[in-house]
């Protein structure tokens, strides 16, 4: 008689909850007063909204009395929110239903869960905890905001993806030369952690081709523009969620180029997340130059972060890698991260994967 073979395919494969933390809901500037917006995170309906005091809230979508989304017709009046179908309005700070239709009496326990949200740095942030628990850190300032920086520009995607996979590229040195053409060089990588921040500091050798030197590299020597560009980079990861990334950067004819971005991954569902890439650079005093130099470095960076959505794409998140030398970053990573889950919820996934390992289902 010959084994069955073990079925074994993406959706199988253990994966872990949406780690605890402060998630954007949406970034400050797409929510005025008055302004209501629908949005699909966490594996929920939300709704973000901003009060007439200028508050912003983030609720569950659905009314608690016939169940209209409040996302999809609702109206903020004064401090509150209207539900577009029977007209109940809803208290932004507390999610109490303060008026039904009809000067009917408000019924007891009638009122809608309200997340709780922290604004800063041009970010509505929203707390996620399993159990509905309270914030228990509030996310730092973050550096060298006070500097001076053209506007932040924006980049969008959805993806079938995993927020720890996308969390977790900052870690993976090794796939930057197999990946992307920005390095053939193994980066060289500091990593600290202390609380819920993790700070990398990294210095690469950026290949002269991607910052788009277009033309016969026999042109570029002659010219003595070095085949490859310093660049430091400092990334600060404030959870899994936020990641700011500071550049520099030093172009041919001794230009200095500093960089920010600040990416965010929102988990939308258990398969898809939601990644924003605000992008800006410190001005230079030629202001078609800094133009030139954004458009470059938005470029860059976006070329590069797509190159990686194929892999996460139709990759399996491995509980227990089979690591080899490079990857003491992403276990370092892992062994911070494990802060954001719940009592032995990493250890369940882990042995989940162990015993798919000896059922031979997992190489
Ligand atoms: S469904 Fe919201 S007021 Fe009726
Ligand atoms: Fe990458």
């Amino acid at each position: 008689m010959t084994a069955r073979l073990p079925i074994f395919d993406r959706s199988s494969a253990p994966s872990l909850p949406f780690p605890r933390g402060w998630y954007v809901a949406a970034d400050s500037d797409e929510i005025a007063r008055g302004d209501v917006k629908p949005i699909k995170a966490l594996g929920r309906d939300l709704v973000v909204f901003r009060t007439e005091d200028g508050e912003a809230h983030v609720i569950n979508a659905y009314c608690p009395h016939l169940g209209a989304h409040l996302g999809h017709g609702g109206r903020v009046v004064g401090d509150r929110i209207r539900c577009p179908f029977h007209a109940w309005e809803f208290e932004g700070k507390t999610g109490k239903c303060l008026k039904a239709a009809h000067g009917d009496a408000v019924p007891p326990r009638a009122e809608i869960k309200r997340w709780h949200v922290d604004e800063m740095d041009g970010l509505i942030l929203v707390w996620f905890h399993e159990d509905g628990a309270e914030p228990d850190w509030r996310v730092k300032p973050q550096p060298d905001f006070d500097l001076e920086w053209t506007p932040w520009r924006r980049r969008v995607w959805e993806l079938k993806a995993r927020i720890q996979d996308v969390a977790e590229n900052d870690a993976d040195i090794s796939h930057t030369p197999a990946m992307h053409d920005l390095t053939d060089i193994l980066p060289k990588l500091e990593m600290d952690t202390e609380g819920q921040i993790c700070d990398w500091k990294m210095s690469i050798e950026a290949n002269r081709s991607a910052f788009g030197l277009p033309g016969s590299p026999r042109l570029w020597d002659f010219l003595r523009i070095p085949a490859t560009i310093p660049s430091r980079i400092e990334v600060r990861r404030s959870g899994f969620p936020l990641g700011l990334i500071r550049q520099w950067s030093t172009l041919p004819g001794g230009l200095q180029l500093l960089s920010q971005t600040f990416i965010t991954t929102m988990p939308i569902d258990n398969e898809h997340v939601r990644v924003v890439a605000r992008h800006r650079v410190k001005p230079t005093p030629i202001r078609a130059l800094t133009k030139i130099v954004l458009d470059k470095y938005c470029g860059i960076f976006n070329t590069t972060f797509e190159e990686d959505i194929t892999v996460w794409e139709n990759k399996v998140y491995r509980m227990r890698p089979l690591a080899s030398k490079s990857d003491w970053s992403i276990l370092k990573l892992r062994k911070w991260a494990r802060q954001f889950y719940g009592e032995g919820v990493y250890e369940d996934a882990l042995r989940r994967e162990d015993e798919m390992r000896k059922a031979g289902v997992l190489p």
